[in-house]
């Protein structure tokens, strides 16, 4: 069987999953993203330089690396150019090895400007999202009123499509929200500019090369994005993204049956933070958050909307519940050195609901926010771990926290995170040979 391994967040997204996923593409031939759009954001450090991602798999700072964004994502063109540009300028090349499937969906201007009017329409019950247009372009292309990015390189066609779309989307502006309408002039004449910019890099054999690689037994990476509780069908819904972020989503979205699989590498934070509305069972209470890290020092300010993330500590019901959604055969734990200079370190190993204690999270948001989350408490190490290379070396009580959220969640940790930059890593278990 090929080594292919799909990385999957498994909070609420900004687990760290880039940071992995550049660390096991040095091992890998292909990186591949399949799903979600430019409402991911990941950073990676190598040495002083930092780079970030959005649409382009974080594998891309491998030269040798196939990077590849298959049909179930939805592109913004002009952002994908951007983050092409800026990877290029700071030497990265992507010519000839980053192929965009055809099947992926375009964010058309009309998605952004719906965003943000439903999220202000939505009042107190706005989801938060990232305003870049993802839920009305996904909700499109389940209406059958989409764009495929490969239509864009059939001129005639796309300007007929645009024509009778944007009749519909102008009324719809209009009509329910007393919007100005779109000038199809403009429209057409930018994306006209991006695609002429974009067309080298789309092809029609995306995901029959994906396959195909797979059967050569090629290294192959996805790239999960966002987080298994902002999946469209077990997240919190209403608070979650438009794109199914479980590692099936990923499998769907890539094109490839999950038979193809070998491992599910699911990426944890030591505690929780999440961005966006919606419920954080474990959520530091006011005290906390005077002995915890503030968002700067945690660096736990968003990548995309440069957002602060709210913080909590580790949700283990949460945790043990995405190790089920997305079959995940080991963790990566990540920013364990945040919790290096706290004294008492709280887990969440449980939920009580209307006084019963529950197992898993409820399925509907309402009971979610009125869980109350039992803790534990387990003594910090109150040692600097960022220059720790190995398991044995971890201070006896950060041994103790890991090896108890294994046996909370009931899965094995893989990988140890300690700081942003690749060398800062605890190699546990190999997981591409
Ligand atoms: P990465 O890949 C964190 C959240 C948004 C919002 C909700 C819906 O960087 O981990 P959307 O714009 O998707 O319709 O917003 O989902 N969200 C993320 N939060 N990390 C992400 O991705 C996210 N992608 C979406 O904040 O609450
Ligand atoms: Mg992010």
């Amino acid at each position: 069987m090929a080594e292919s391994v799909i990385v999957v967040g498994v909070q609420w997204g900004d687990e760290g999953k880039g940071k992995i996923i550049d660390l096991l593409s040095q091992r890998s031939d292909y990186v591949v993203r399949a799903q979600g759009g430019n409402n991911a954001g990941h950073s990676i450090k190598v040495g002083d330089a930092e780079y970030k991602f959005h649409l382009v798999p974080s594998g891309a700072l491998y030269p040798s690396n196939i990077c590849l964004i298959t049909g179930g994502t939805v592109i913004d063109l002009a952002v994908l150019k951007a983050e092409i540009n800026s990877l290029q300028q700071a030497g990265i090349n992507l010519s000839g090895r980053l192929k965009i499937s055809s099947y992926a969906h375009v964010i058309m201007p009309y998605h952004k400007i719906f965003d943000m009017l439903y999220e202000k329409q939505k009042g107190k019950h706005a989801v938060g999202t990232t305003g870049k247009g993802i839920g009305p372009c996904y909700s499109d292309k389940a209406l059958r009123i989409g764009f495929q990015l490969g239509e864009f390189l059939r001129l005639d066609q796309f300007k007929d499509k645009l024509e009778h779309i944007l009749k519909i989307k102008n009324t719809e502006l209009s009509l329910l929200f007393n919007h100005e309408p779109l000038v199809f002039s403009e429209v057409f004449d930018e994306y006209n500019h991006q695609i002429a910019f974009l067309r080298d890099f789309i092809f029609e054999d995306v995901e029959s090369d994906l396959a195909l690689a797979l059967d050569n037994n090629k290294k192959v990476l996805f790239e999960g994005a966002h987080g298994t509780f902002l999946d469209t069908t077990y997240g919190t819904y209403p608070y979650v993204t438009s794109s199914h972020t479980l590692a099936s989503g990923v499998s769907a979205g890539a094109g490839i049956g999950p038979t193809r699989i070998s491992h599910v590498l699911g990426v944890v934070k030591a505690y929780t933070t999440r961005v966006g509305n919606g419920p954080l069972p474990s959520a530091l209470s006011d005290l906390d958050s005077l002995n915890f890290m503030d968002n700067i020092a945690a660096r736990e300010v968003g990548t995309t909307t440069g957002r602060n993330r709210r913080l909590g500590w580790f949700d283990a019901p949460l945790v043990r519940y995405a190790i089920g959604l997305n079959g995940i055969d080991s963790m990566a734990i990540m920013k364990l050195d945040i919790l290096d200079q706290i004294s008492k370190i709280k887990i969440c190993v449980a939920y009580k609901l209307r006084d019963k204690i529950i197992k898993n999270p409820p399925s509907l948001t309402a009971d979610w926010e009125l869980v109350e989350p039992v803790y534990e408490e387990l003594d910090g190490w109150k040692v600097d771990t960022s220059q720790v290379r190995s398991f044995d070396q971890l201070p006896d009580n950060a041994k103790k926290y890991i090896n108890r959220l294994e046996e909370l969640c009931e899965c094995k940790v893989s990988i140890i995170s300690i700081g942003p930059e690749r060398e800062k890593t605890i190699i546990v278990n190999n997981i591409l040979s």
